[in-house]
């Protein structure tokens, strides 16, 4: 058995006792059609078309797709930190059944990091390099009006970074003194220190050594099952994915193409687009190949009609052409976006 196949199939064992008692379980997050565009000269890019997921809480689900498949826009709108030119254009974004959309600014702030927190897309390279460790977590705590005396912070801190596998002395270094792993550790420990329900990871362990980024993954699950917070995973390597989710959601030109359990994904792919993903996985011998899948991405400025993988896929119909596919369950549990499967609906 591959490391792999080992990893999705504890995945699977998980998933299977998560799902006893499943029914009368509402979603922590869920989003319907989200659009988000940025605006430009030449027109809107259109970078999210039209999403639809439901997160479970406890659930560890990834995302991954090939760069500008809109993974980082979908996270910052969860958020709603989509910065201009973007815009959130249409959508829901309901956290335990509360529409975020339709916060004000002030209830938002209070959302980010105490409610859903986020390890943002290369923000281990973005700490400020002349502020000690401690500082920077305390000014996280102050953005989100968390005031504690010298005493209180000094443990507080302490302990948080005890939490994802850092010495307390850390508190006093600059970022400039720690390593990549234990940067990233510390912006972990930013993240949780107001214990989330839901934690987003946007490529957490890229520019990492492979050790360094099995430790920070083991981290981010030791700090989710302590907190019982549910963690979209965001990555590209959907090897590593398949040993640390439970549901993958795989994009592809803003949109989901499939989403589901892990297990029954590598499996028994179901989107073409899967299938050549998973088939382009390296083997374990390393005897055949890398395979890269033909053609390119659509342009999202002007997004083709029809299904946006037409052009580059192997089963393509006319239907395909014109119409949309939509985001269906076309297996129990398995989210697929395709017109192959119309008859299974
Ligand atoms: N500020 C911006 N202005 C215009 N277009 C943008 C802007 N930011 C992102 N985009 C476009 O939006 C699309 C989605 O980008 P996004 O960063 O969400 O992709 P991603 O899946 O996170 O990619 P990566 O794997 O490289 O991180 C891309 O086509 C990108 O070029
Ligand atoms: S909808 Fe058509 S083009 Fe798109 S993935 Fe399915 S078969 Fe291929
Ligand atoms: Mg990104």
């Amino acid at each position: 058995m591959t490391d792999v196949e080992a990893g999705a199939a504890q995945m699977q064992t998980e998933l299977a006792s998560s799902r006893d008692g499943e029914s009368d379980v509402k979603p922590i997050l869920e989003v319907r059609d989200l659009h988000v565009h940025y605006e430009t000269t030449r027109g809107p890019v259109q970078a999210v078309r039209g999403l639809n997921f439901k997160l479970m809480p406890n659930e560890i689900l990834g995302l991954a797709g090939e760069s500008g498949s809109g993974k980082s826009t979908l996270a910052m709108a969860l958020l709603r930190m989509i910065k201009d030119p973007g815009k959130i254009v249409k959508g829901e974004i309901r956290l335990d059944g509360r529409d975020l959309l339709s916060l004000s600014e002030s209830e938002m702030r209070q959302v980010r990091l105490a409610e859903i927190a986020m390890v943002a897309q290369g923000a281990m390279n973005s700490l400020n390099p002349v502020m000690r460790i401690e500082d920077q977590i305390k000014d996280a705590w102050a953005d989100h009006g968390v005031r504690y005396s010298r005493r209180e912070a000094d443990e507080q801190i302490a302990n948080l970074l005890q939490w994802v596998g850092l010495r307390p002395e850390v508190a006093r270094v600059f970022p400039h003194e720690l390593s990549g792993g234990m940067k990233q550790r510390v912006v972990i420990a930013i993240a949780i220190s107001l214990r989330p329900r839901v934690i987003i990871a946007d490529e957490p362990t890229s520019a990492l050594d492979v050790v360094v980024q099995r430790q920070i993954i083991s981290t981010l699950r030791r700090v989710q099952d302590d907190l019982q917070a549910a963690v979209i995973l965001i990555g590209h390597d959907i090897g590593l994915m398949a040993q640390s989710v439970q549901k993958l959601g795989i994009m592809y030109a803003g949109k989901v193409a499939e989403m589901s359990p892990i297990y029954e994904m590598f499996e028994d792919p179901m989107h073409p687009y899967t299938q050549l993903l998973i088939d382009s996985l390296p083997s374990p011998d390393q005897k055949t190949p890398l395979k890269g899948i033909p053609g390119i991405t659509p342009s999202l400025l002007n997004p083709p009609s029809g299904c946006g993988f037409k052009d580059r896929c192997p089963f393509a119909m006319e239907v395909c052409d014109t119409v949309i596919p939509p985001l269906e369950e076309k297996r129990p549990s398995r989210m697929v976006s395709c017109h192959l499967f119309s008859e299974e609906t």
